[in-house]
């Protein structure tokens, strides 16, 4: 038994991502597939095209589909499968039970979790998390902010910092990278955004080190060296597939021989 592979698959507003992962080393073992998020993307037009994803990605790692956990990640606060929250997403997944209806469509043992939730989880493991103990908080900067709240490498699931309220309105709407672009800011004045969010974090966490992801991590030199806050502030290193690595990893180390562990 492969039992170090299991598959991984990112769910976001434009794009679903899927591979199998080899969760010892955090490296995809098979081709990084990407499908467009049908529109509207309502739970009806979404899980038909997870299912079809995975099949592909569970066809081309060659190993037994029975024995392959599969982890996926959706911009949502999850709770025991189910999607809580649709911020960024289609209101139809707020109490959904995303978790039963893969469970009842795919060979192998399920788990869902908090996108952010995973990319940290990948960042910590594999990523510019590796060796650092203490509390770590990482962001993803995209369309919201996603967060991973860790201890000595240990997981808080769904903290959803993006929600915080910064002068009376959700963080996420200043300081994501999609609101850089749709308000037409400068490096400099969106960072100066950011830096507002990161200190209300700081103030109430206390974080040994930020670990800042999303596409938006290449460009770390134009904001980070603008940031005053007191930790360490460092780019994510995963980029792209830390959401596939870190759902694979979540599932892999949820099951054993096909039973949950915890
Ligand atoms: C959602 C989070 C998600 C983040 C990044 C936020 O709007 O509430 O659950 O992790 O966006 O996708």
């Amino acid at each position: 038994m492969a039992d170090h592979i299991a598959v991984g698959v990112d769910v976001g507003g434009s794009g679903i991502k899927s591979a199998a992962v080899d969760v010892d080393q955090g490296v995809l073992v098979t081709t990084r597939l990407r499908v467009p998020t049908p529109q509207p993307s309502t739970p009806d037009r979404v899980v038909p095209a997870i299912i079809r994803i995975v099949r592909r990605s569970l066809k081309e790692s060659g190993v037994d589909p029975k024995l392959v956990p599969i982890g996926v990640t959706m911009p949502s606060v999850v709770l025991a499968g189910v999607t809580k929250t649709a911020a960024n997403i289609d209101p139809a997944w707020i109490d959904f039970d995303l978790g039963a209806r893969l469970g009842a469509a795919l060979p192998g043992p399920v788990v869902v979790l908090n996108d952010a939730d995973a990319a940290g989880l990948a960042e910590m493991r594999f990523g510019a998390g590796v060796g650092e103990g203490g509390v770590v908080i990482t962001l993803t900067l995209g369309t919201g902010v996603g967060s991973g709240l860790f201890n000595d490498g240990v997981l808080v699931p769904n903290t959803e910092l993006g929600h915080m309220e910064i002068r009376g309105r959700d963080a996420e709407r200043r300081s994501a990278a999609a609101a850089r672009v749709r308000r037409g800011l400068s490096w400099k004045a969106w960072s100066a955004d950011l830096d507002e969010h990161l200190h209300a974090i700081d103030k109430l966490f206390w974080p040994n080190l930020l670990i800042l992801g999303g596409g938006i991590s290449k460009n770390g030199d134009k904001f980070i060296p603008r940031l005053t806050v007191r930790p360490r502030v460092v780019p994510a290193t995963l980029r792209n597939d830390a959401g596939i690595v870190g759902a694979a990893m979540a599932a892999a180390e949820s099951f054993v021989e096909g039973g949950p562990t915890r």
